[in-house]
């Protein structure tokens, strides 16, 4: 991408070699805050702490009390596939903000960060399980499905935030984890002490034996033995596909299908725009088969939708389902399943591809992934709350993974990789941009996971996967600015370690600094927005003979935008093909720069290391070679202003010069 662009008009990144020291940093910024992106996230970062005086983040919403004033507008007025204009940011309410410095993030804490979240730039949020449960699987294991763990709120929190975020056209998606409860759920205590085979002792799956459906692998295999554990109070072995404290409900009990209905209902009458259907592939189980993807689980599959669709027409499904593409591609149904699912077979070959500098993996995986039936848009991501899951790739590319992101055995957890972007990436800026503009790119809506805006890392020495989850980084105050309660008190400890500090890497710097991490993603996520080819056009690769590169079209009713990513460290040139186009003018979406005209013969593209171009094509008699297309025809947003420093007061020396390298300035 080369739209980032240097106020003074002189590209920084040209000059400073990539991992420019902190005070290289420090003079950059007070030199001129331009084009960093050479300079490390974290020397970006640390040099915004040396703007002094910096005013903290605005705040227009001061907590519930505001946030039940708040302007009740139907938000359901867009078209019932809004799904697929949706940029979803995936956050756990325990580790957003807390309210009343108790040490955990809850619901108020959350509607006070709605404006944050707005900035940003996204319109959906997807919730991590915010239910009653007793958190041995982070809120997976659910004690009781209609209420709130009473640390994140109450119920009527939860009302005022939804009614908050709609106000702000943001859709909320909430966790349907129907797979399993948890073993504290009164349906589970019911159904031990009931006799076998009435239908409360059939809310779960039991067997005399524990030697059924032995073809089904282990999940968890870090922590599991088996899929049975002897229940000693039903005298019994129950199944379960996770943790054995979550005990799999039994699919198969009419029952159970009329409990979920009820919570369907349950929840979208509290205003849910859509649910995410945890481990959906293991609903059903049968003897002989490896119990995924069964037939009778797409049958579940259908009543849920059918439901929703009574209830809520334009409430969506997202699935996740980790298996093989056909199988994920499965849960579409013939567009009678879920309208979304998480495109688990594409989101490690992006780190292939990346690692291998390589398009043929992401090429390959979306032919294969391009049939979707019409409305339905699958869900891109990088990272998120578990770990980077390496299931369902060869035992060679996990090795090939394992051995790129993940040297030590501590970073991993089960066949997957238990880091953060940013340290998988090991903080390189150019790479972070790179696969993020992969994400806002590629066919599908694309979630971000919180923190991932500002280049949060992760801790390795916390347990499970909670070094991934640990409280978001506001700013350099105590406790990360997430929470003025005790340290001990904390549910998890902010990440303190060195380059991924909270006091180096947190939302208040990055808000000052334009050209920020944060503010880059406000950018891209803006210009992402700004065409809906991203969100619902085709997409068309070119074949240029350099590998390296990775060339697409995107096309929607009449717009048709080139995307071209250089996977290499090094610099690299490519021809296109795109005579298709010739007589068309490629204009640079950032920053608005005409290139030279299409012609019959192949394009060439030169671009830096790791480096993307978006370019839309106009037809040359749109474009004024000099000065580019008309600022509205490119629906061109530009780059976020960043929150004004206070001036530091200019102290006068000897000679009347200031301290104030800003105002030595010409
Ligand atoms: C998938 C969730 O993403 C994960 O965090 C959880 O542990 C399992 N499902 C079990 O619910």
């Amino acid at each position: 991408m080369s739209g980032l662009r240097a106020d003074s008009g002189i590209s920084i990144a040209r000059i400073w070699p990539y991992s420019a020291d902190l005070r290289a940093g420090d003079k950059a910024v007070g030199a001129e805050p331009g084009d960093l992106r050479r300079c490390s996230l974290f020397a970006s970062a640390l040099s915004a702490t040396a703007i002094l005086h910096a005013q903290s983040l605005v705040e227009d919403m001061s907590g519930c009390r505001k946030a039940k004033k708040a302007r009740a507008k139907d938000t359901h007025d867009r078209g019932p596939d809004w799904y697929k204009d949706a940029v979803i940011y995936q956050l756990h309410v325990r580790a957003f903000y807390d309210s009343n410095n108790d040490g955990v993030g809850d619901f108020c804490g959350l509607a006070e960060k709605l404006d944050y979240i707005k900035d940003l730039g996204v319109n959906a949020i997807w919730l991590l399980p915010f239910y009653e449960s007793p958190l041995r699987d982070d809120g997976y294991d659910i004690s009781d499905y209609k209420a709130i763990n009473p640390a994140y709120g109450t119920l009527d929190d939860f009302r005022d935030f939804v009614e908050a975020a709609h106000a702000r056209d943001i859709r909320i998606i909430t966790e349907l984890v129907v797979n399993h409860s948890s073993d504290q759920h009164p349906w589970f205590e019911r159904a031990r002490n009931a006799p076998p085979g009435s239908p409360e002792r059939d809310y779960y799956v039991w067997s005399e034996t524990g030697d059924e459906f032995e073809k089904a692998r282990i999940i968890f295999l870090d922590s599991e033995v088996s899929n049975w554990s002897w229940d000693p109070v039903a005298k019994a072995y129950y199944w379960h596909r996770f943790y054995a404290c979550q005990p799999d409900l039994n699919f198969d009990n009419p029952l159970v299908i009329r409990e979920i209905k009820d919570l369907l209902k349950f929840w979208l009458d509290l205003g849910v725009d859509g649910f995410r259907l945890d481990a959906v592939p293991y609903l059903v189980e049968r003897d002989g088969t490896n119990s995924e993807n069964l037939r009778e689980t797409h049958s579940v599959l259908k009543l849920i939708r059918s439901e929703v669709e009574r209830l809520r027409p334009d409430c969506v499904l997202l699935a996740e389902a980790n298996q093989p593409p056909e199988s994920t591609l499965s849960y579409f149904g013939k567009g009678d399943e879920c309208q979304m699912a998480f495109h688990f077979p594409l989101m490690p070959r992006l780190f292939i591809a990346l690692a291998q500098e390589d398009r043929e993996p992401i090429v390959d995986i979306i032919e294969q992934t391009r049939a979707l039936p019409d409305a339905c848009q699958w869900a891109l991501f990088l990272r998120n709350h578990d770990e980077l899951t390496l299931e369902m790739v060869t035992e060679e590319e996990r090795k090939y993974l394992w051995h790129v992101y993940a040297t030590h055995r501590r970073l991993r957890i089960n066949l997957g990789i238990r880091r953060r972007l940013a340290t998988l990436l090991n903080g390189d800026r150019r790479r972070i941009e790179l696969m993020n503009s992969l994400l806002f790119s590629l066919n599908g809506s694309p979630v971000i996971y919180y923190g991932d805006e500002i280049g949060m890392g992760d801790n390795p020495f916390l347990g499970d996967r909670d070094g991934v989850r640990t409280p978001m980084q506001w700013s350099a105050d105590r406790n990360a600015g997430f929470s003025c309660a005790d340290y001990v008190d904390l549910y998890l400890p902010p990440i303190e370690h060195r380059f991924f500090a909270y006091d180096i890497v947190n939302v208040d710097e990055q808000r000052k600094m334009r050209s920020s991490l944060l503010n880059w993603m406000r950018w891209i996520i803006k210009v992402r927005r700004s065409h809906p080819a991203f969100a619902r056009g085709e997409i068309t690769f070119l074949a240029p003979a350099n590998k390296k590169v990775l060339a697409y079209l995107r096309s929607y009713e009449g717009e048709t935008l080139l995307c071209v990513i250089n996977l290499s460290e090094t610099a690299q040139a490519a021809e296109l093909d795109l005579a298709e186009w010739a007589g068309c003018v490629p204009v640079e979406m950032f920053g608005g720069c005409a290139f030279p005209a299409i012609r019959e013969e192949p394009y060439t593209i030169t671009l830096p290391g790791r480096e993307f171009l978006w370019l839309k094509l106009f037809p040359a008699d749109q474009v004024d070679p000099a000065r580019g297309v008309p600022h509205e025809a490119m629906d061109r947003p530009d780059l976020p202003a960043a929150d004004k420093p206070v001036p530091p007061r200019p102290r006068e020396k000897e000679g009347g010069r200031s301290d104030n390298p800003a105002s030595n300035r010409k």
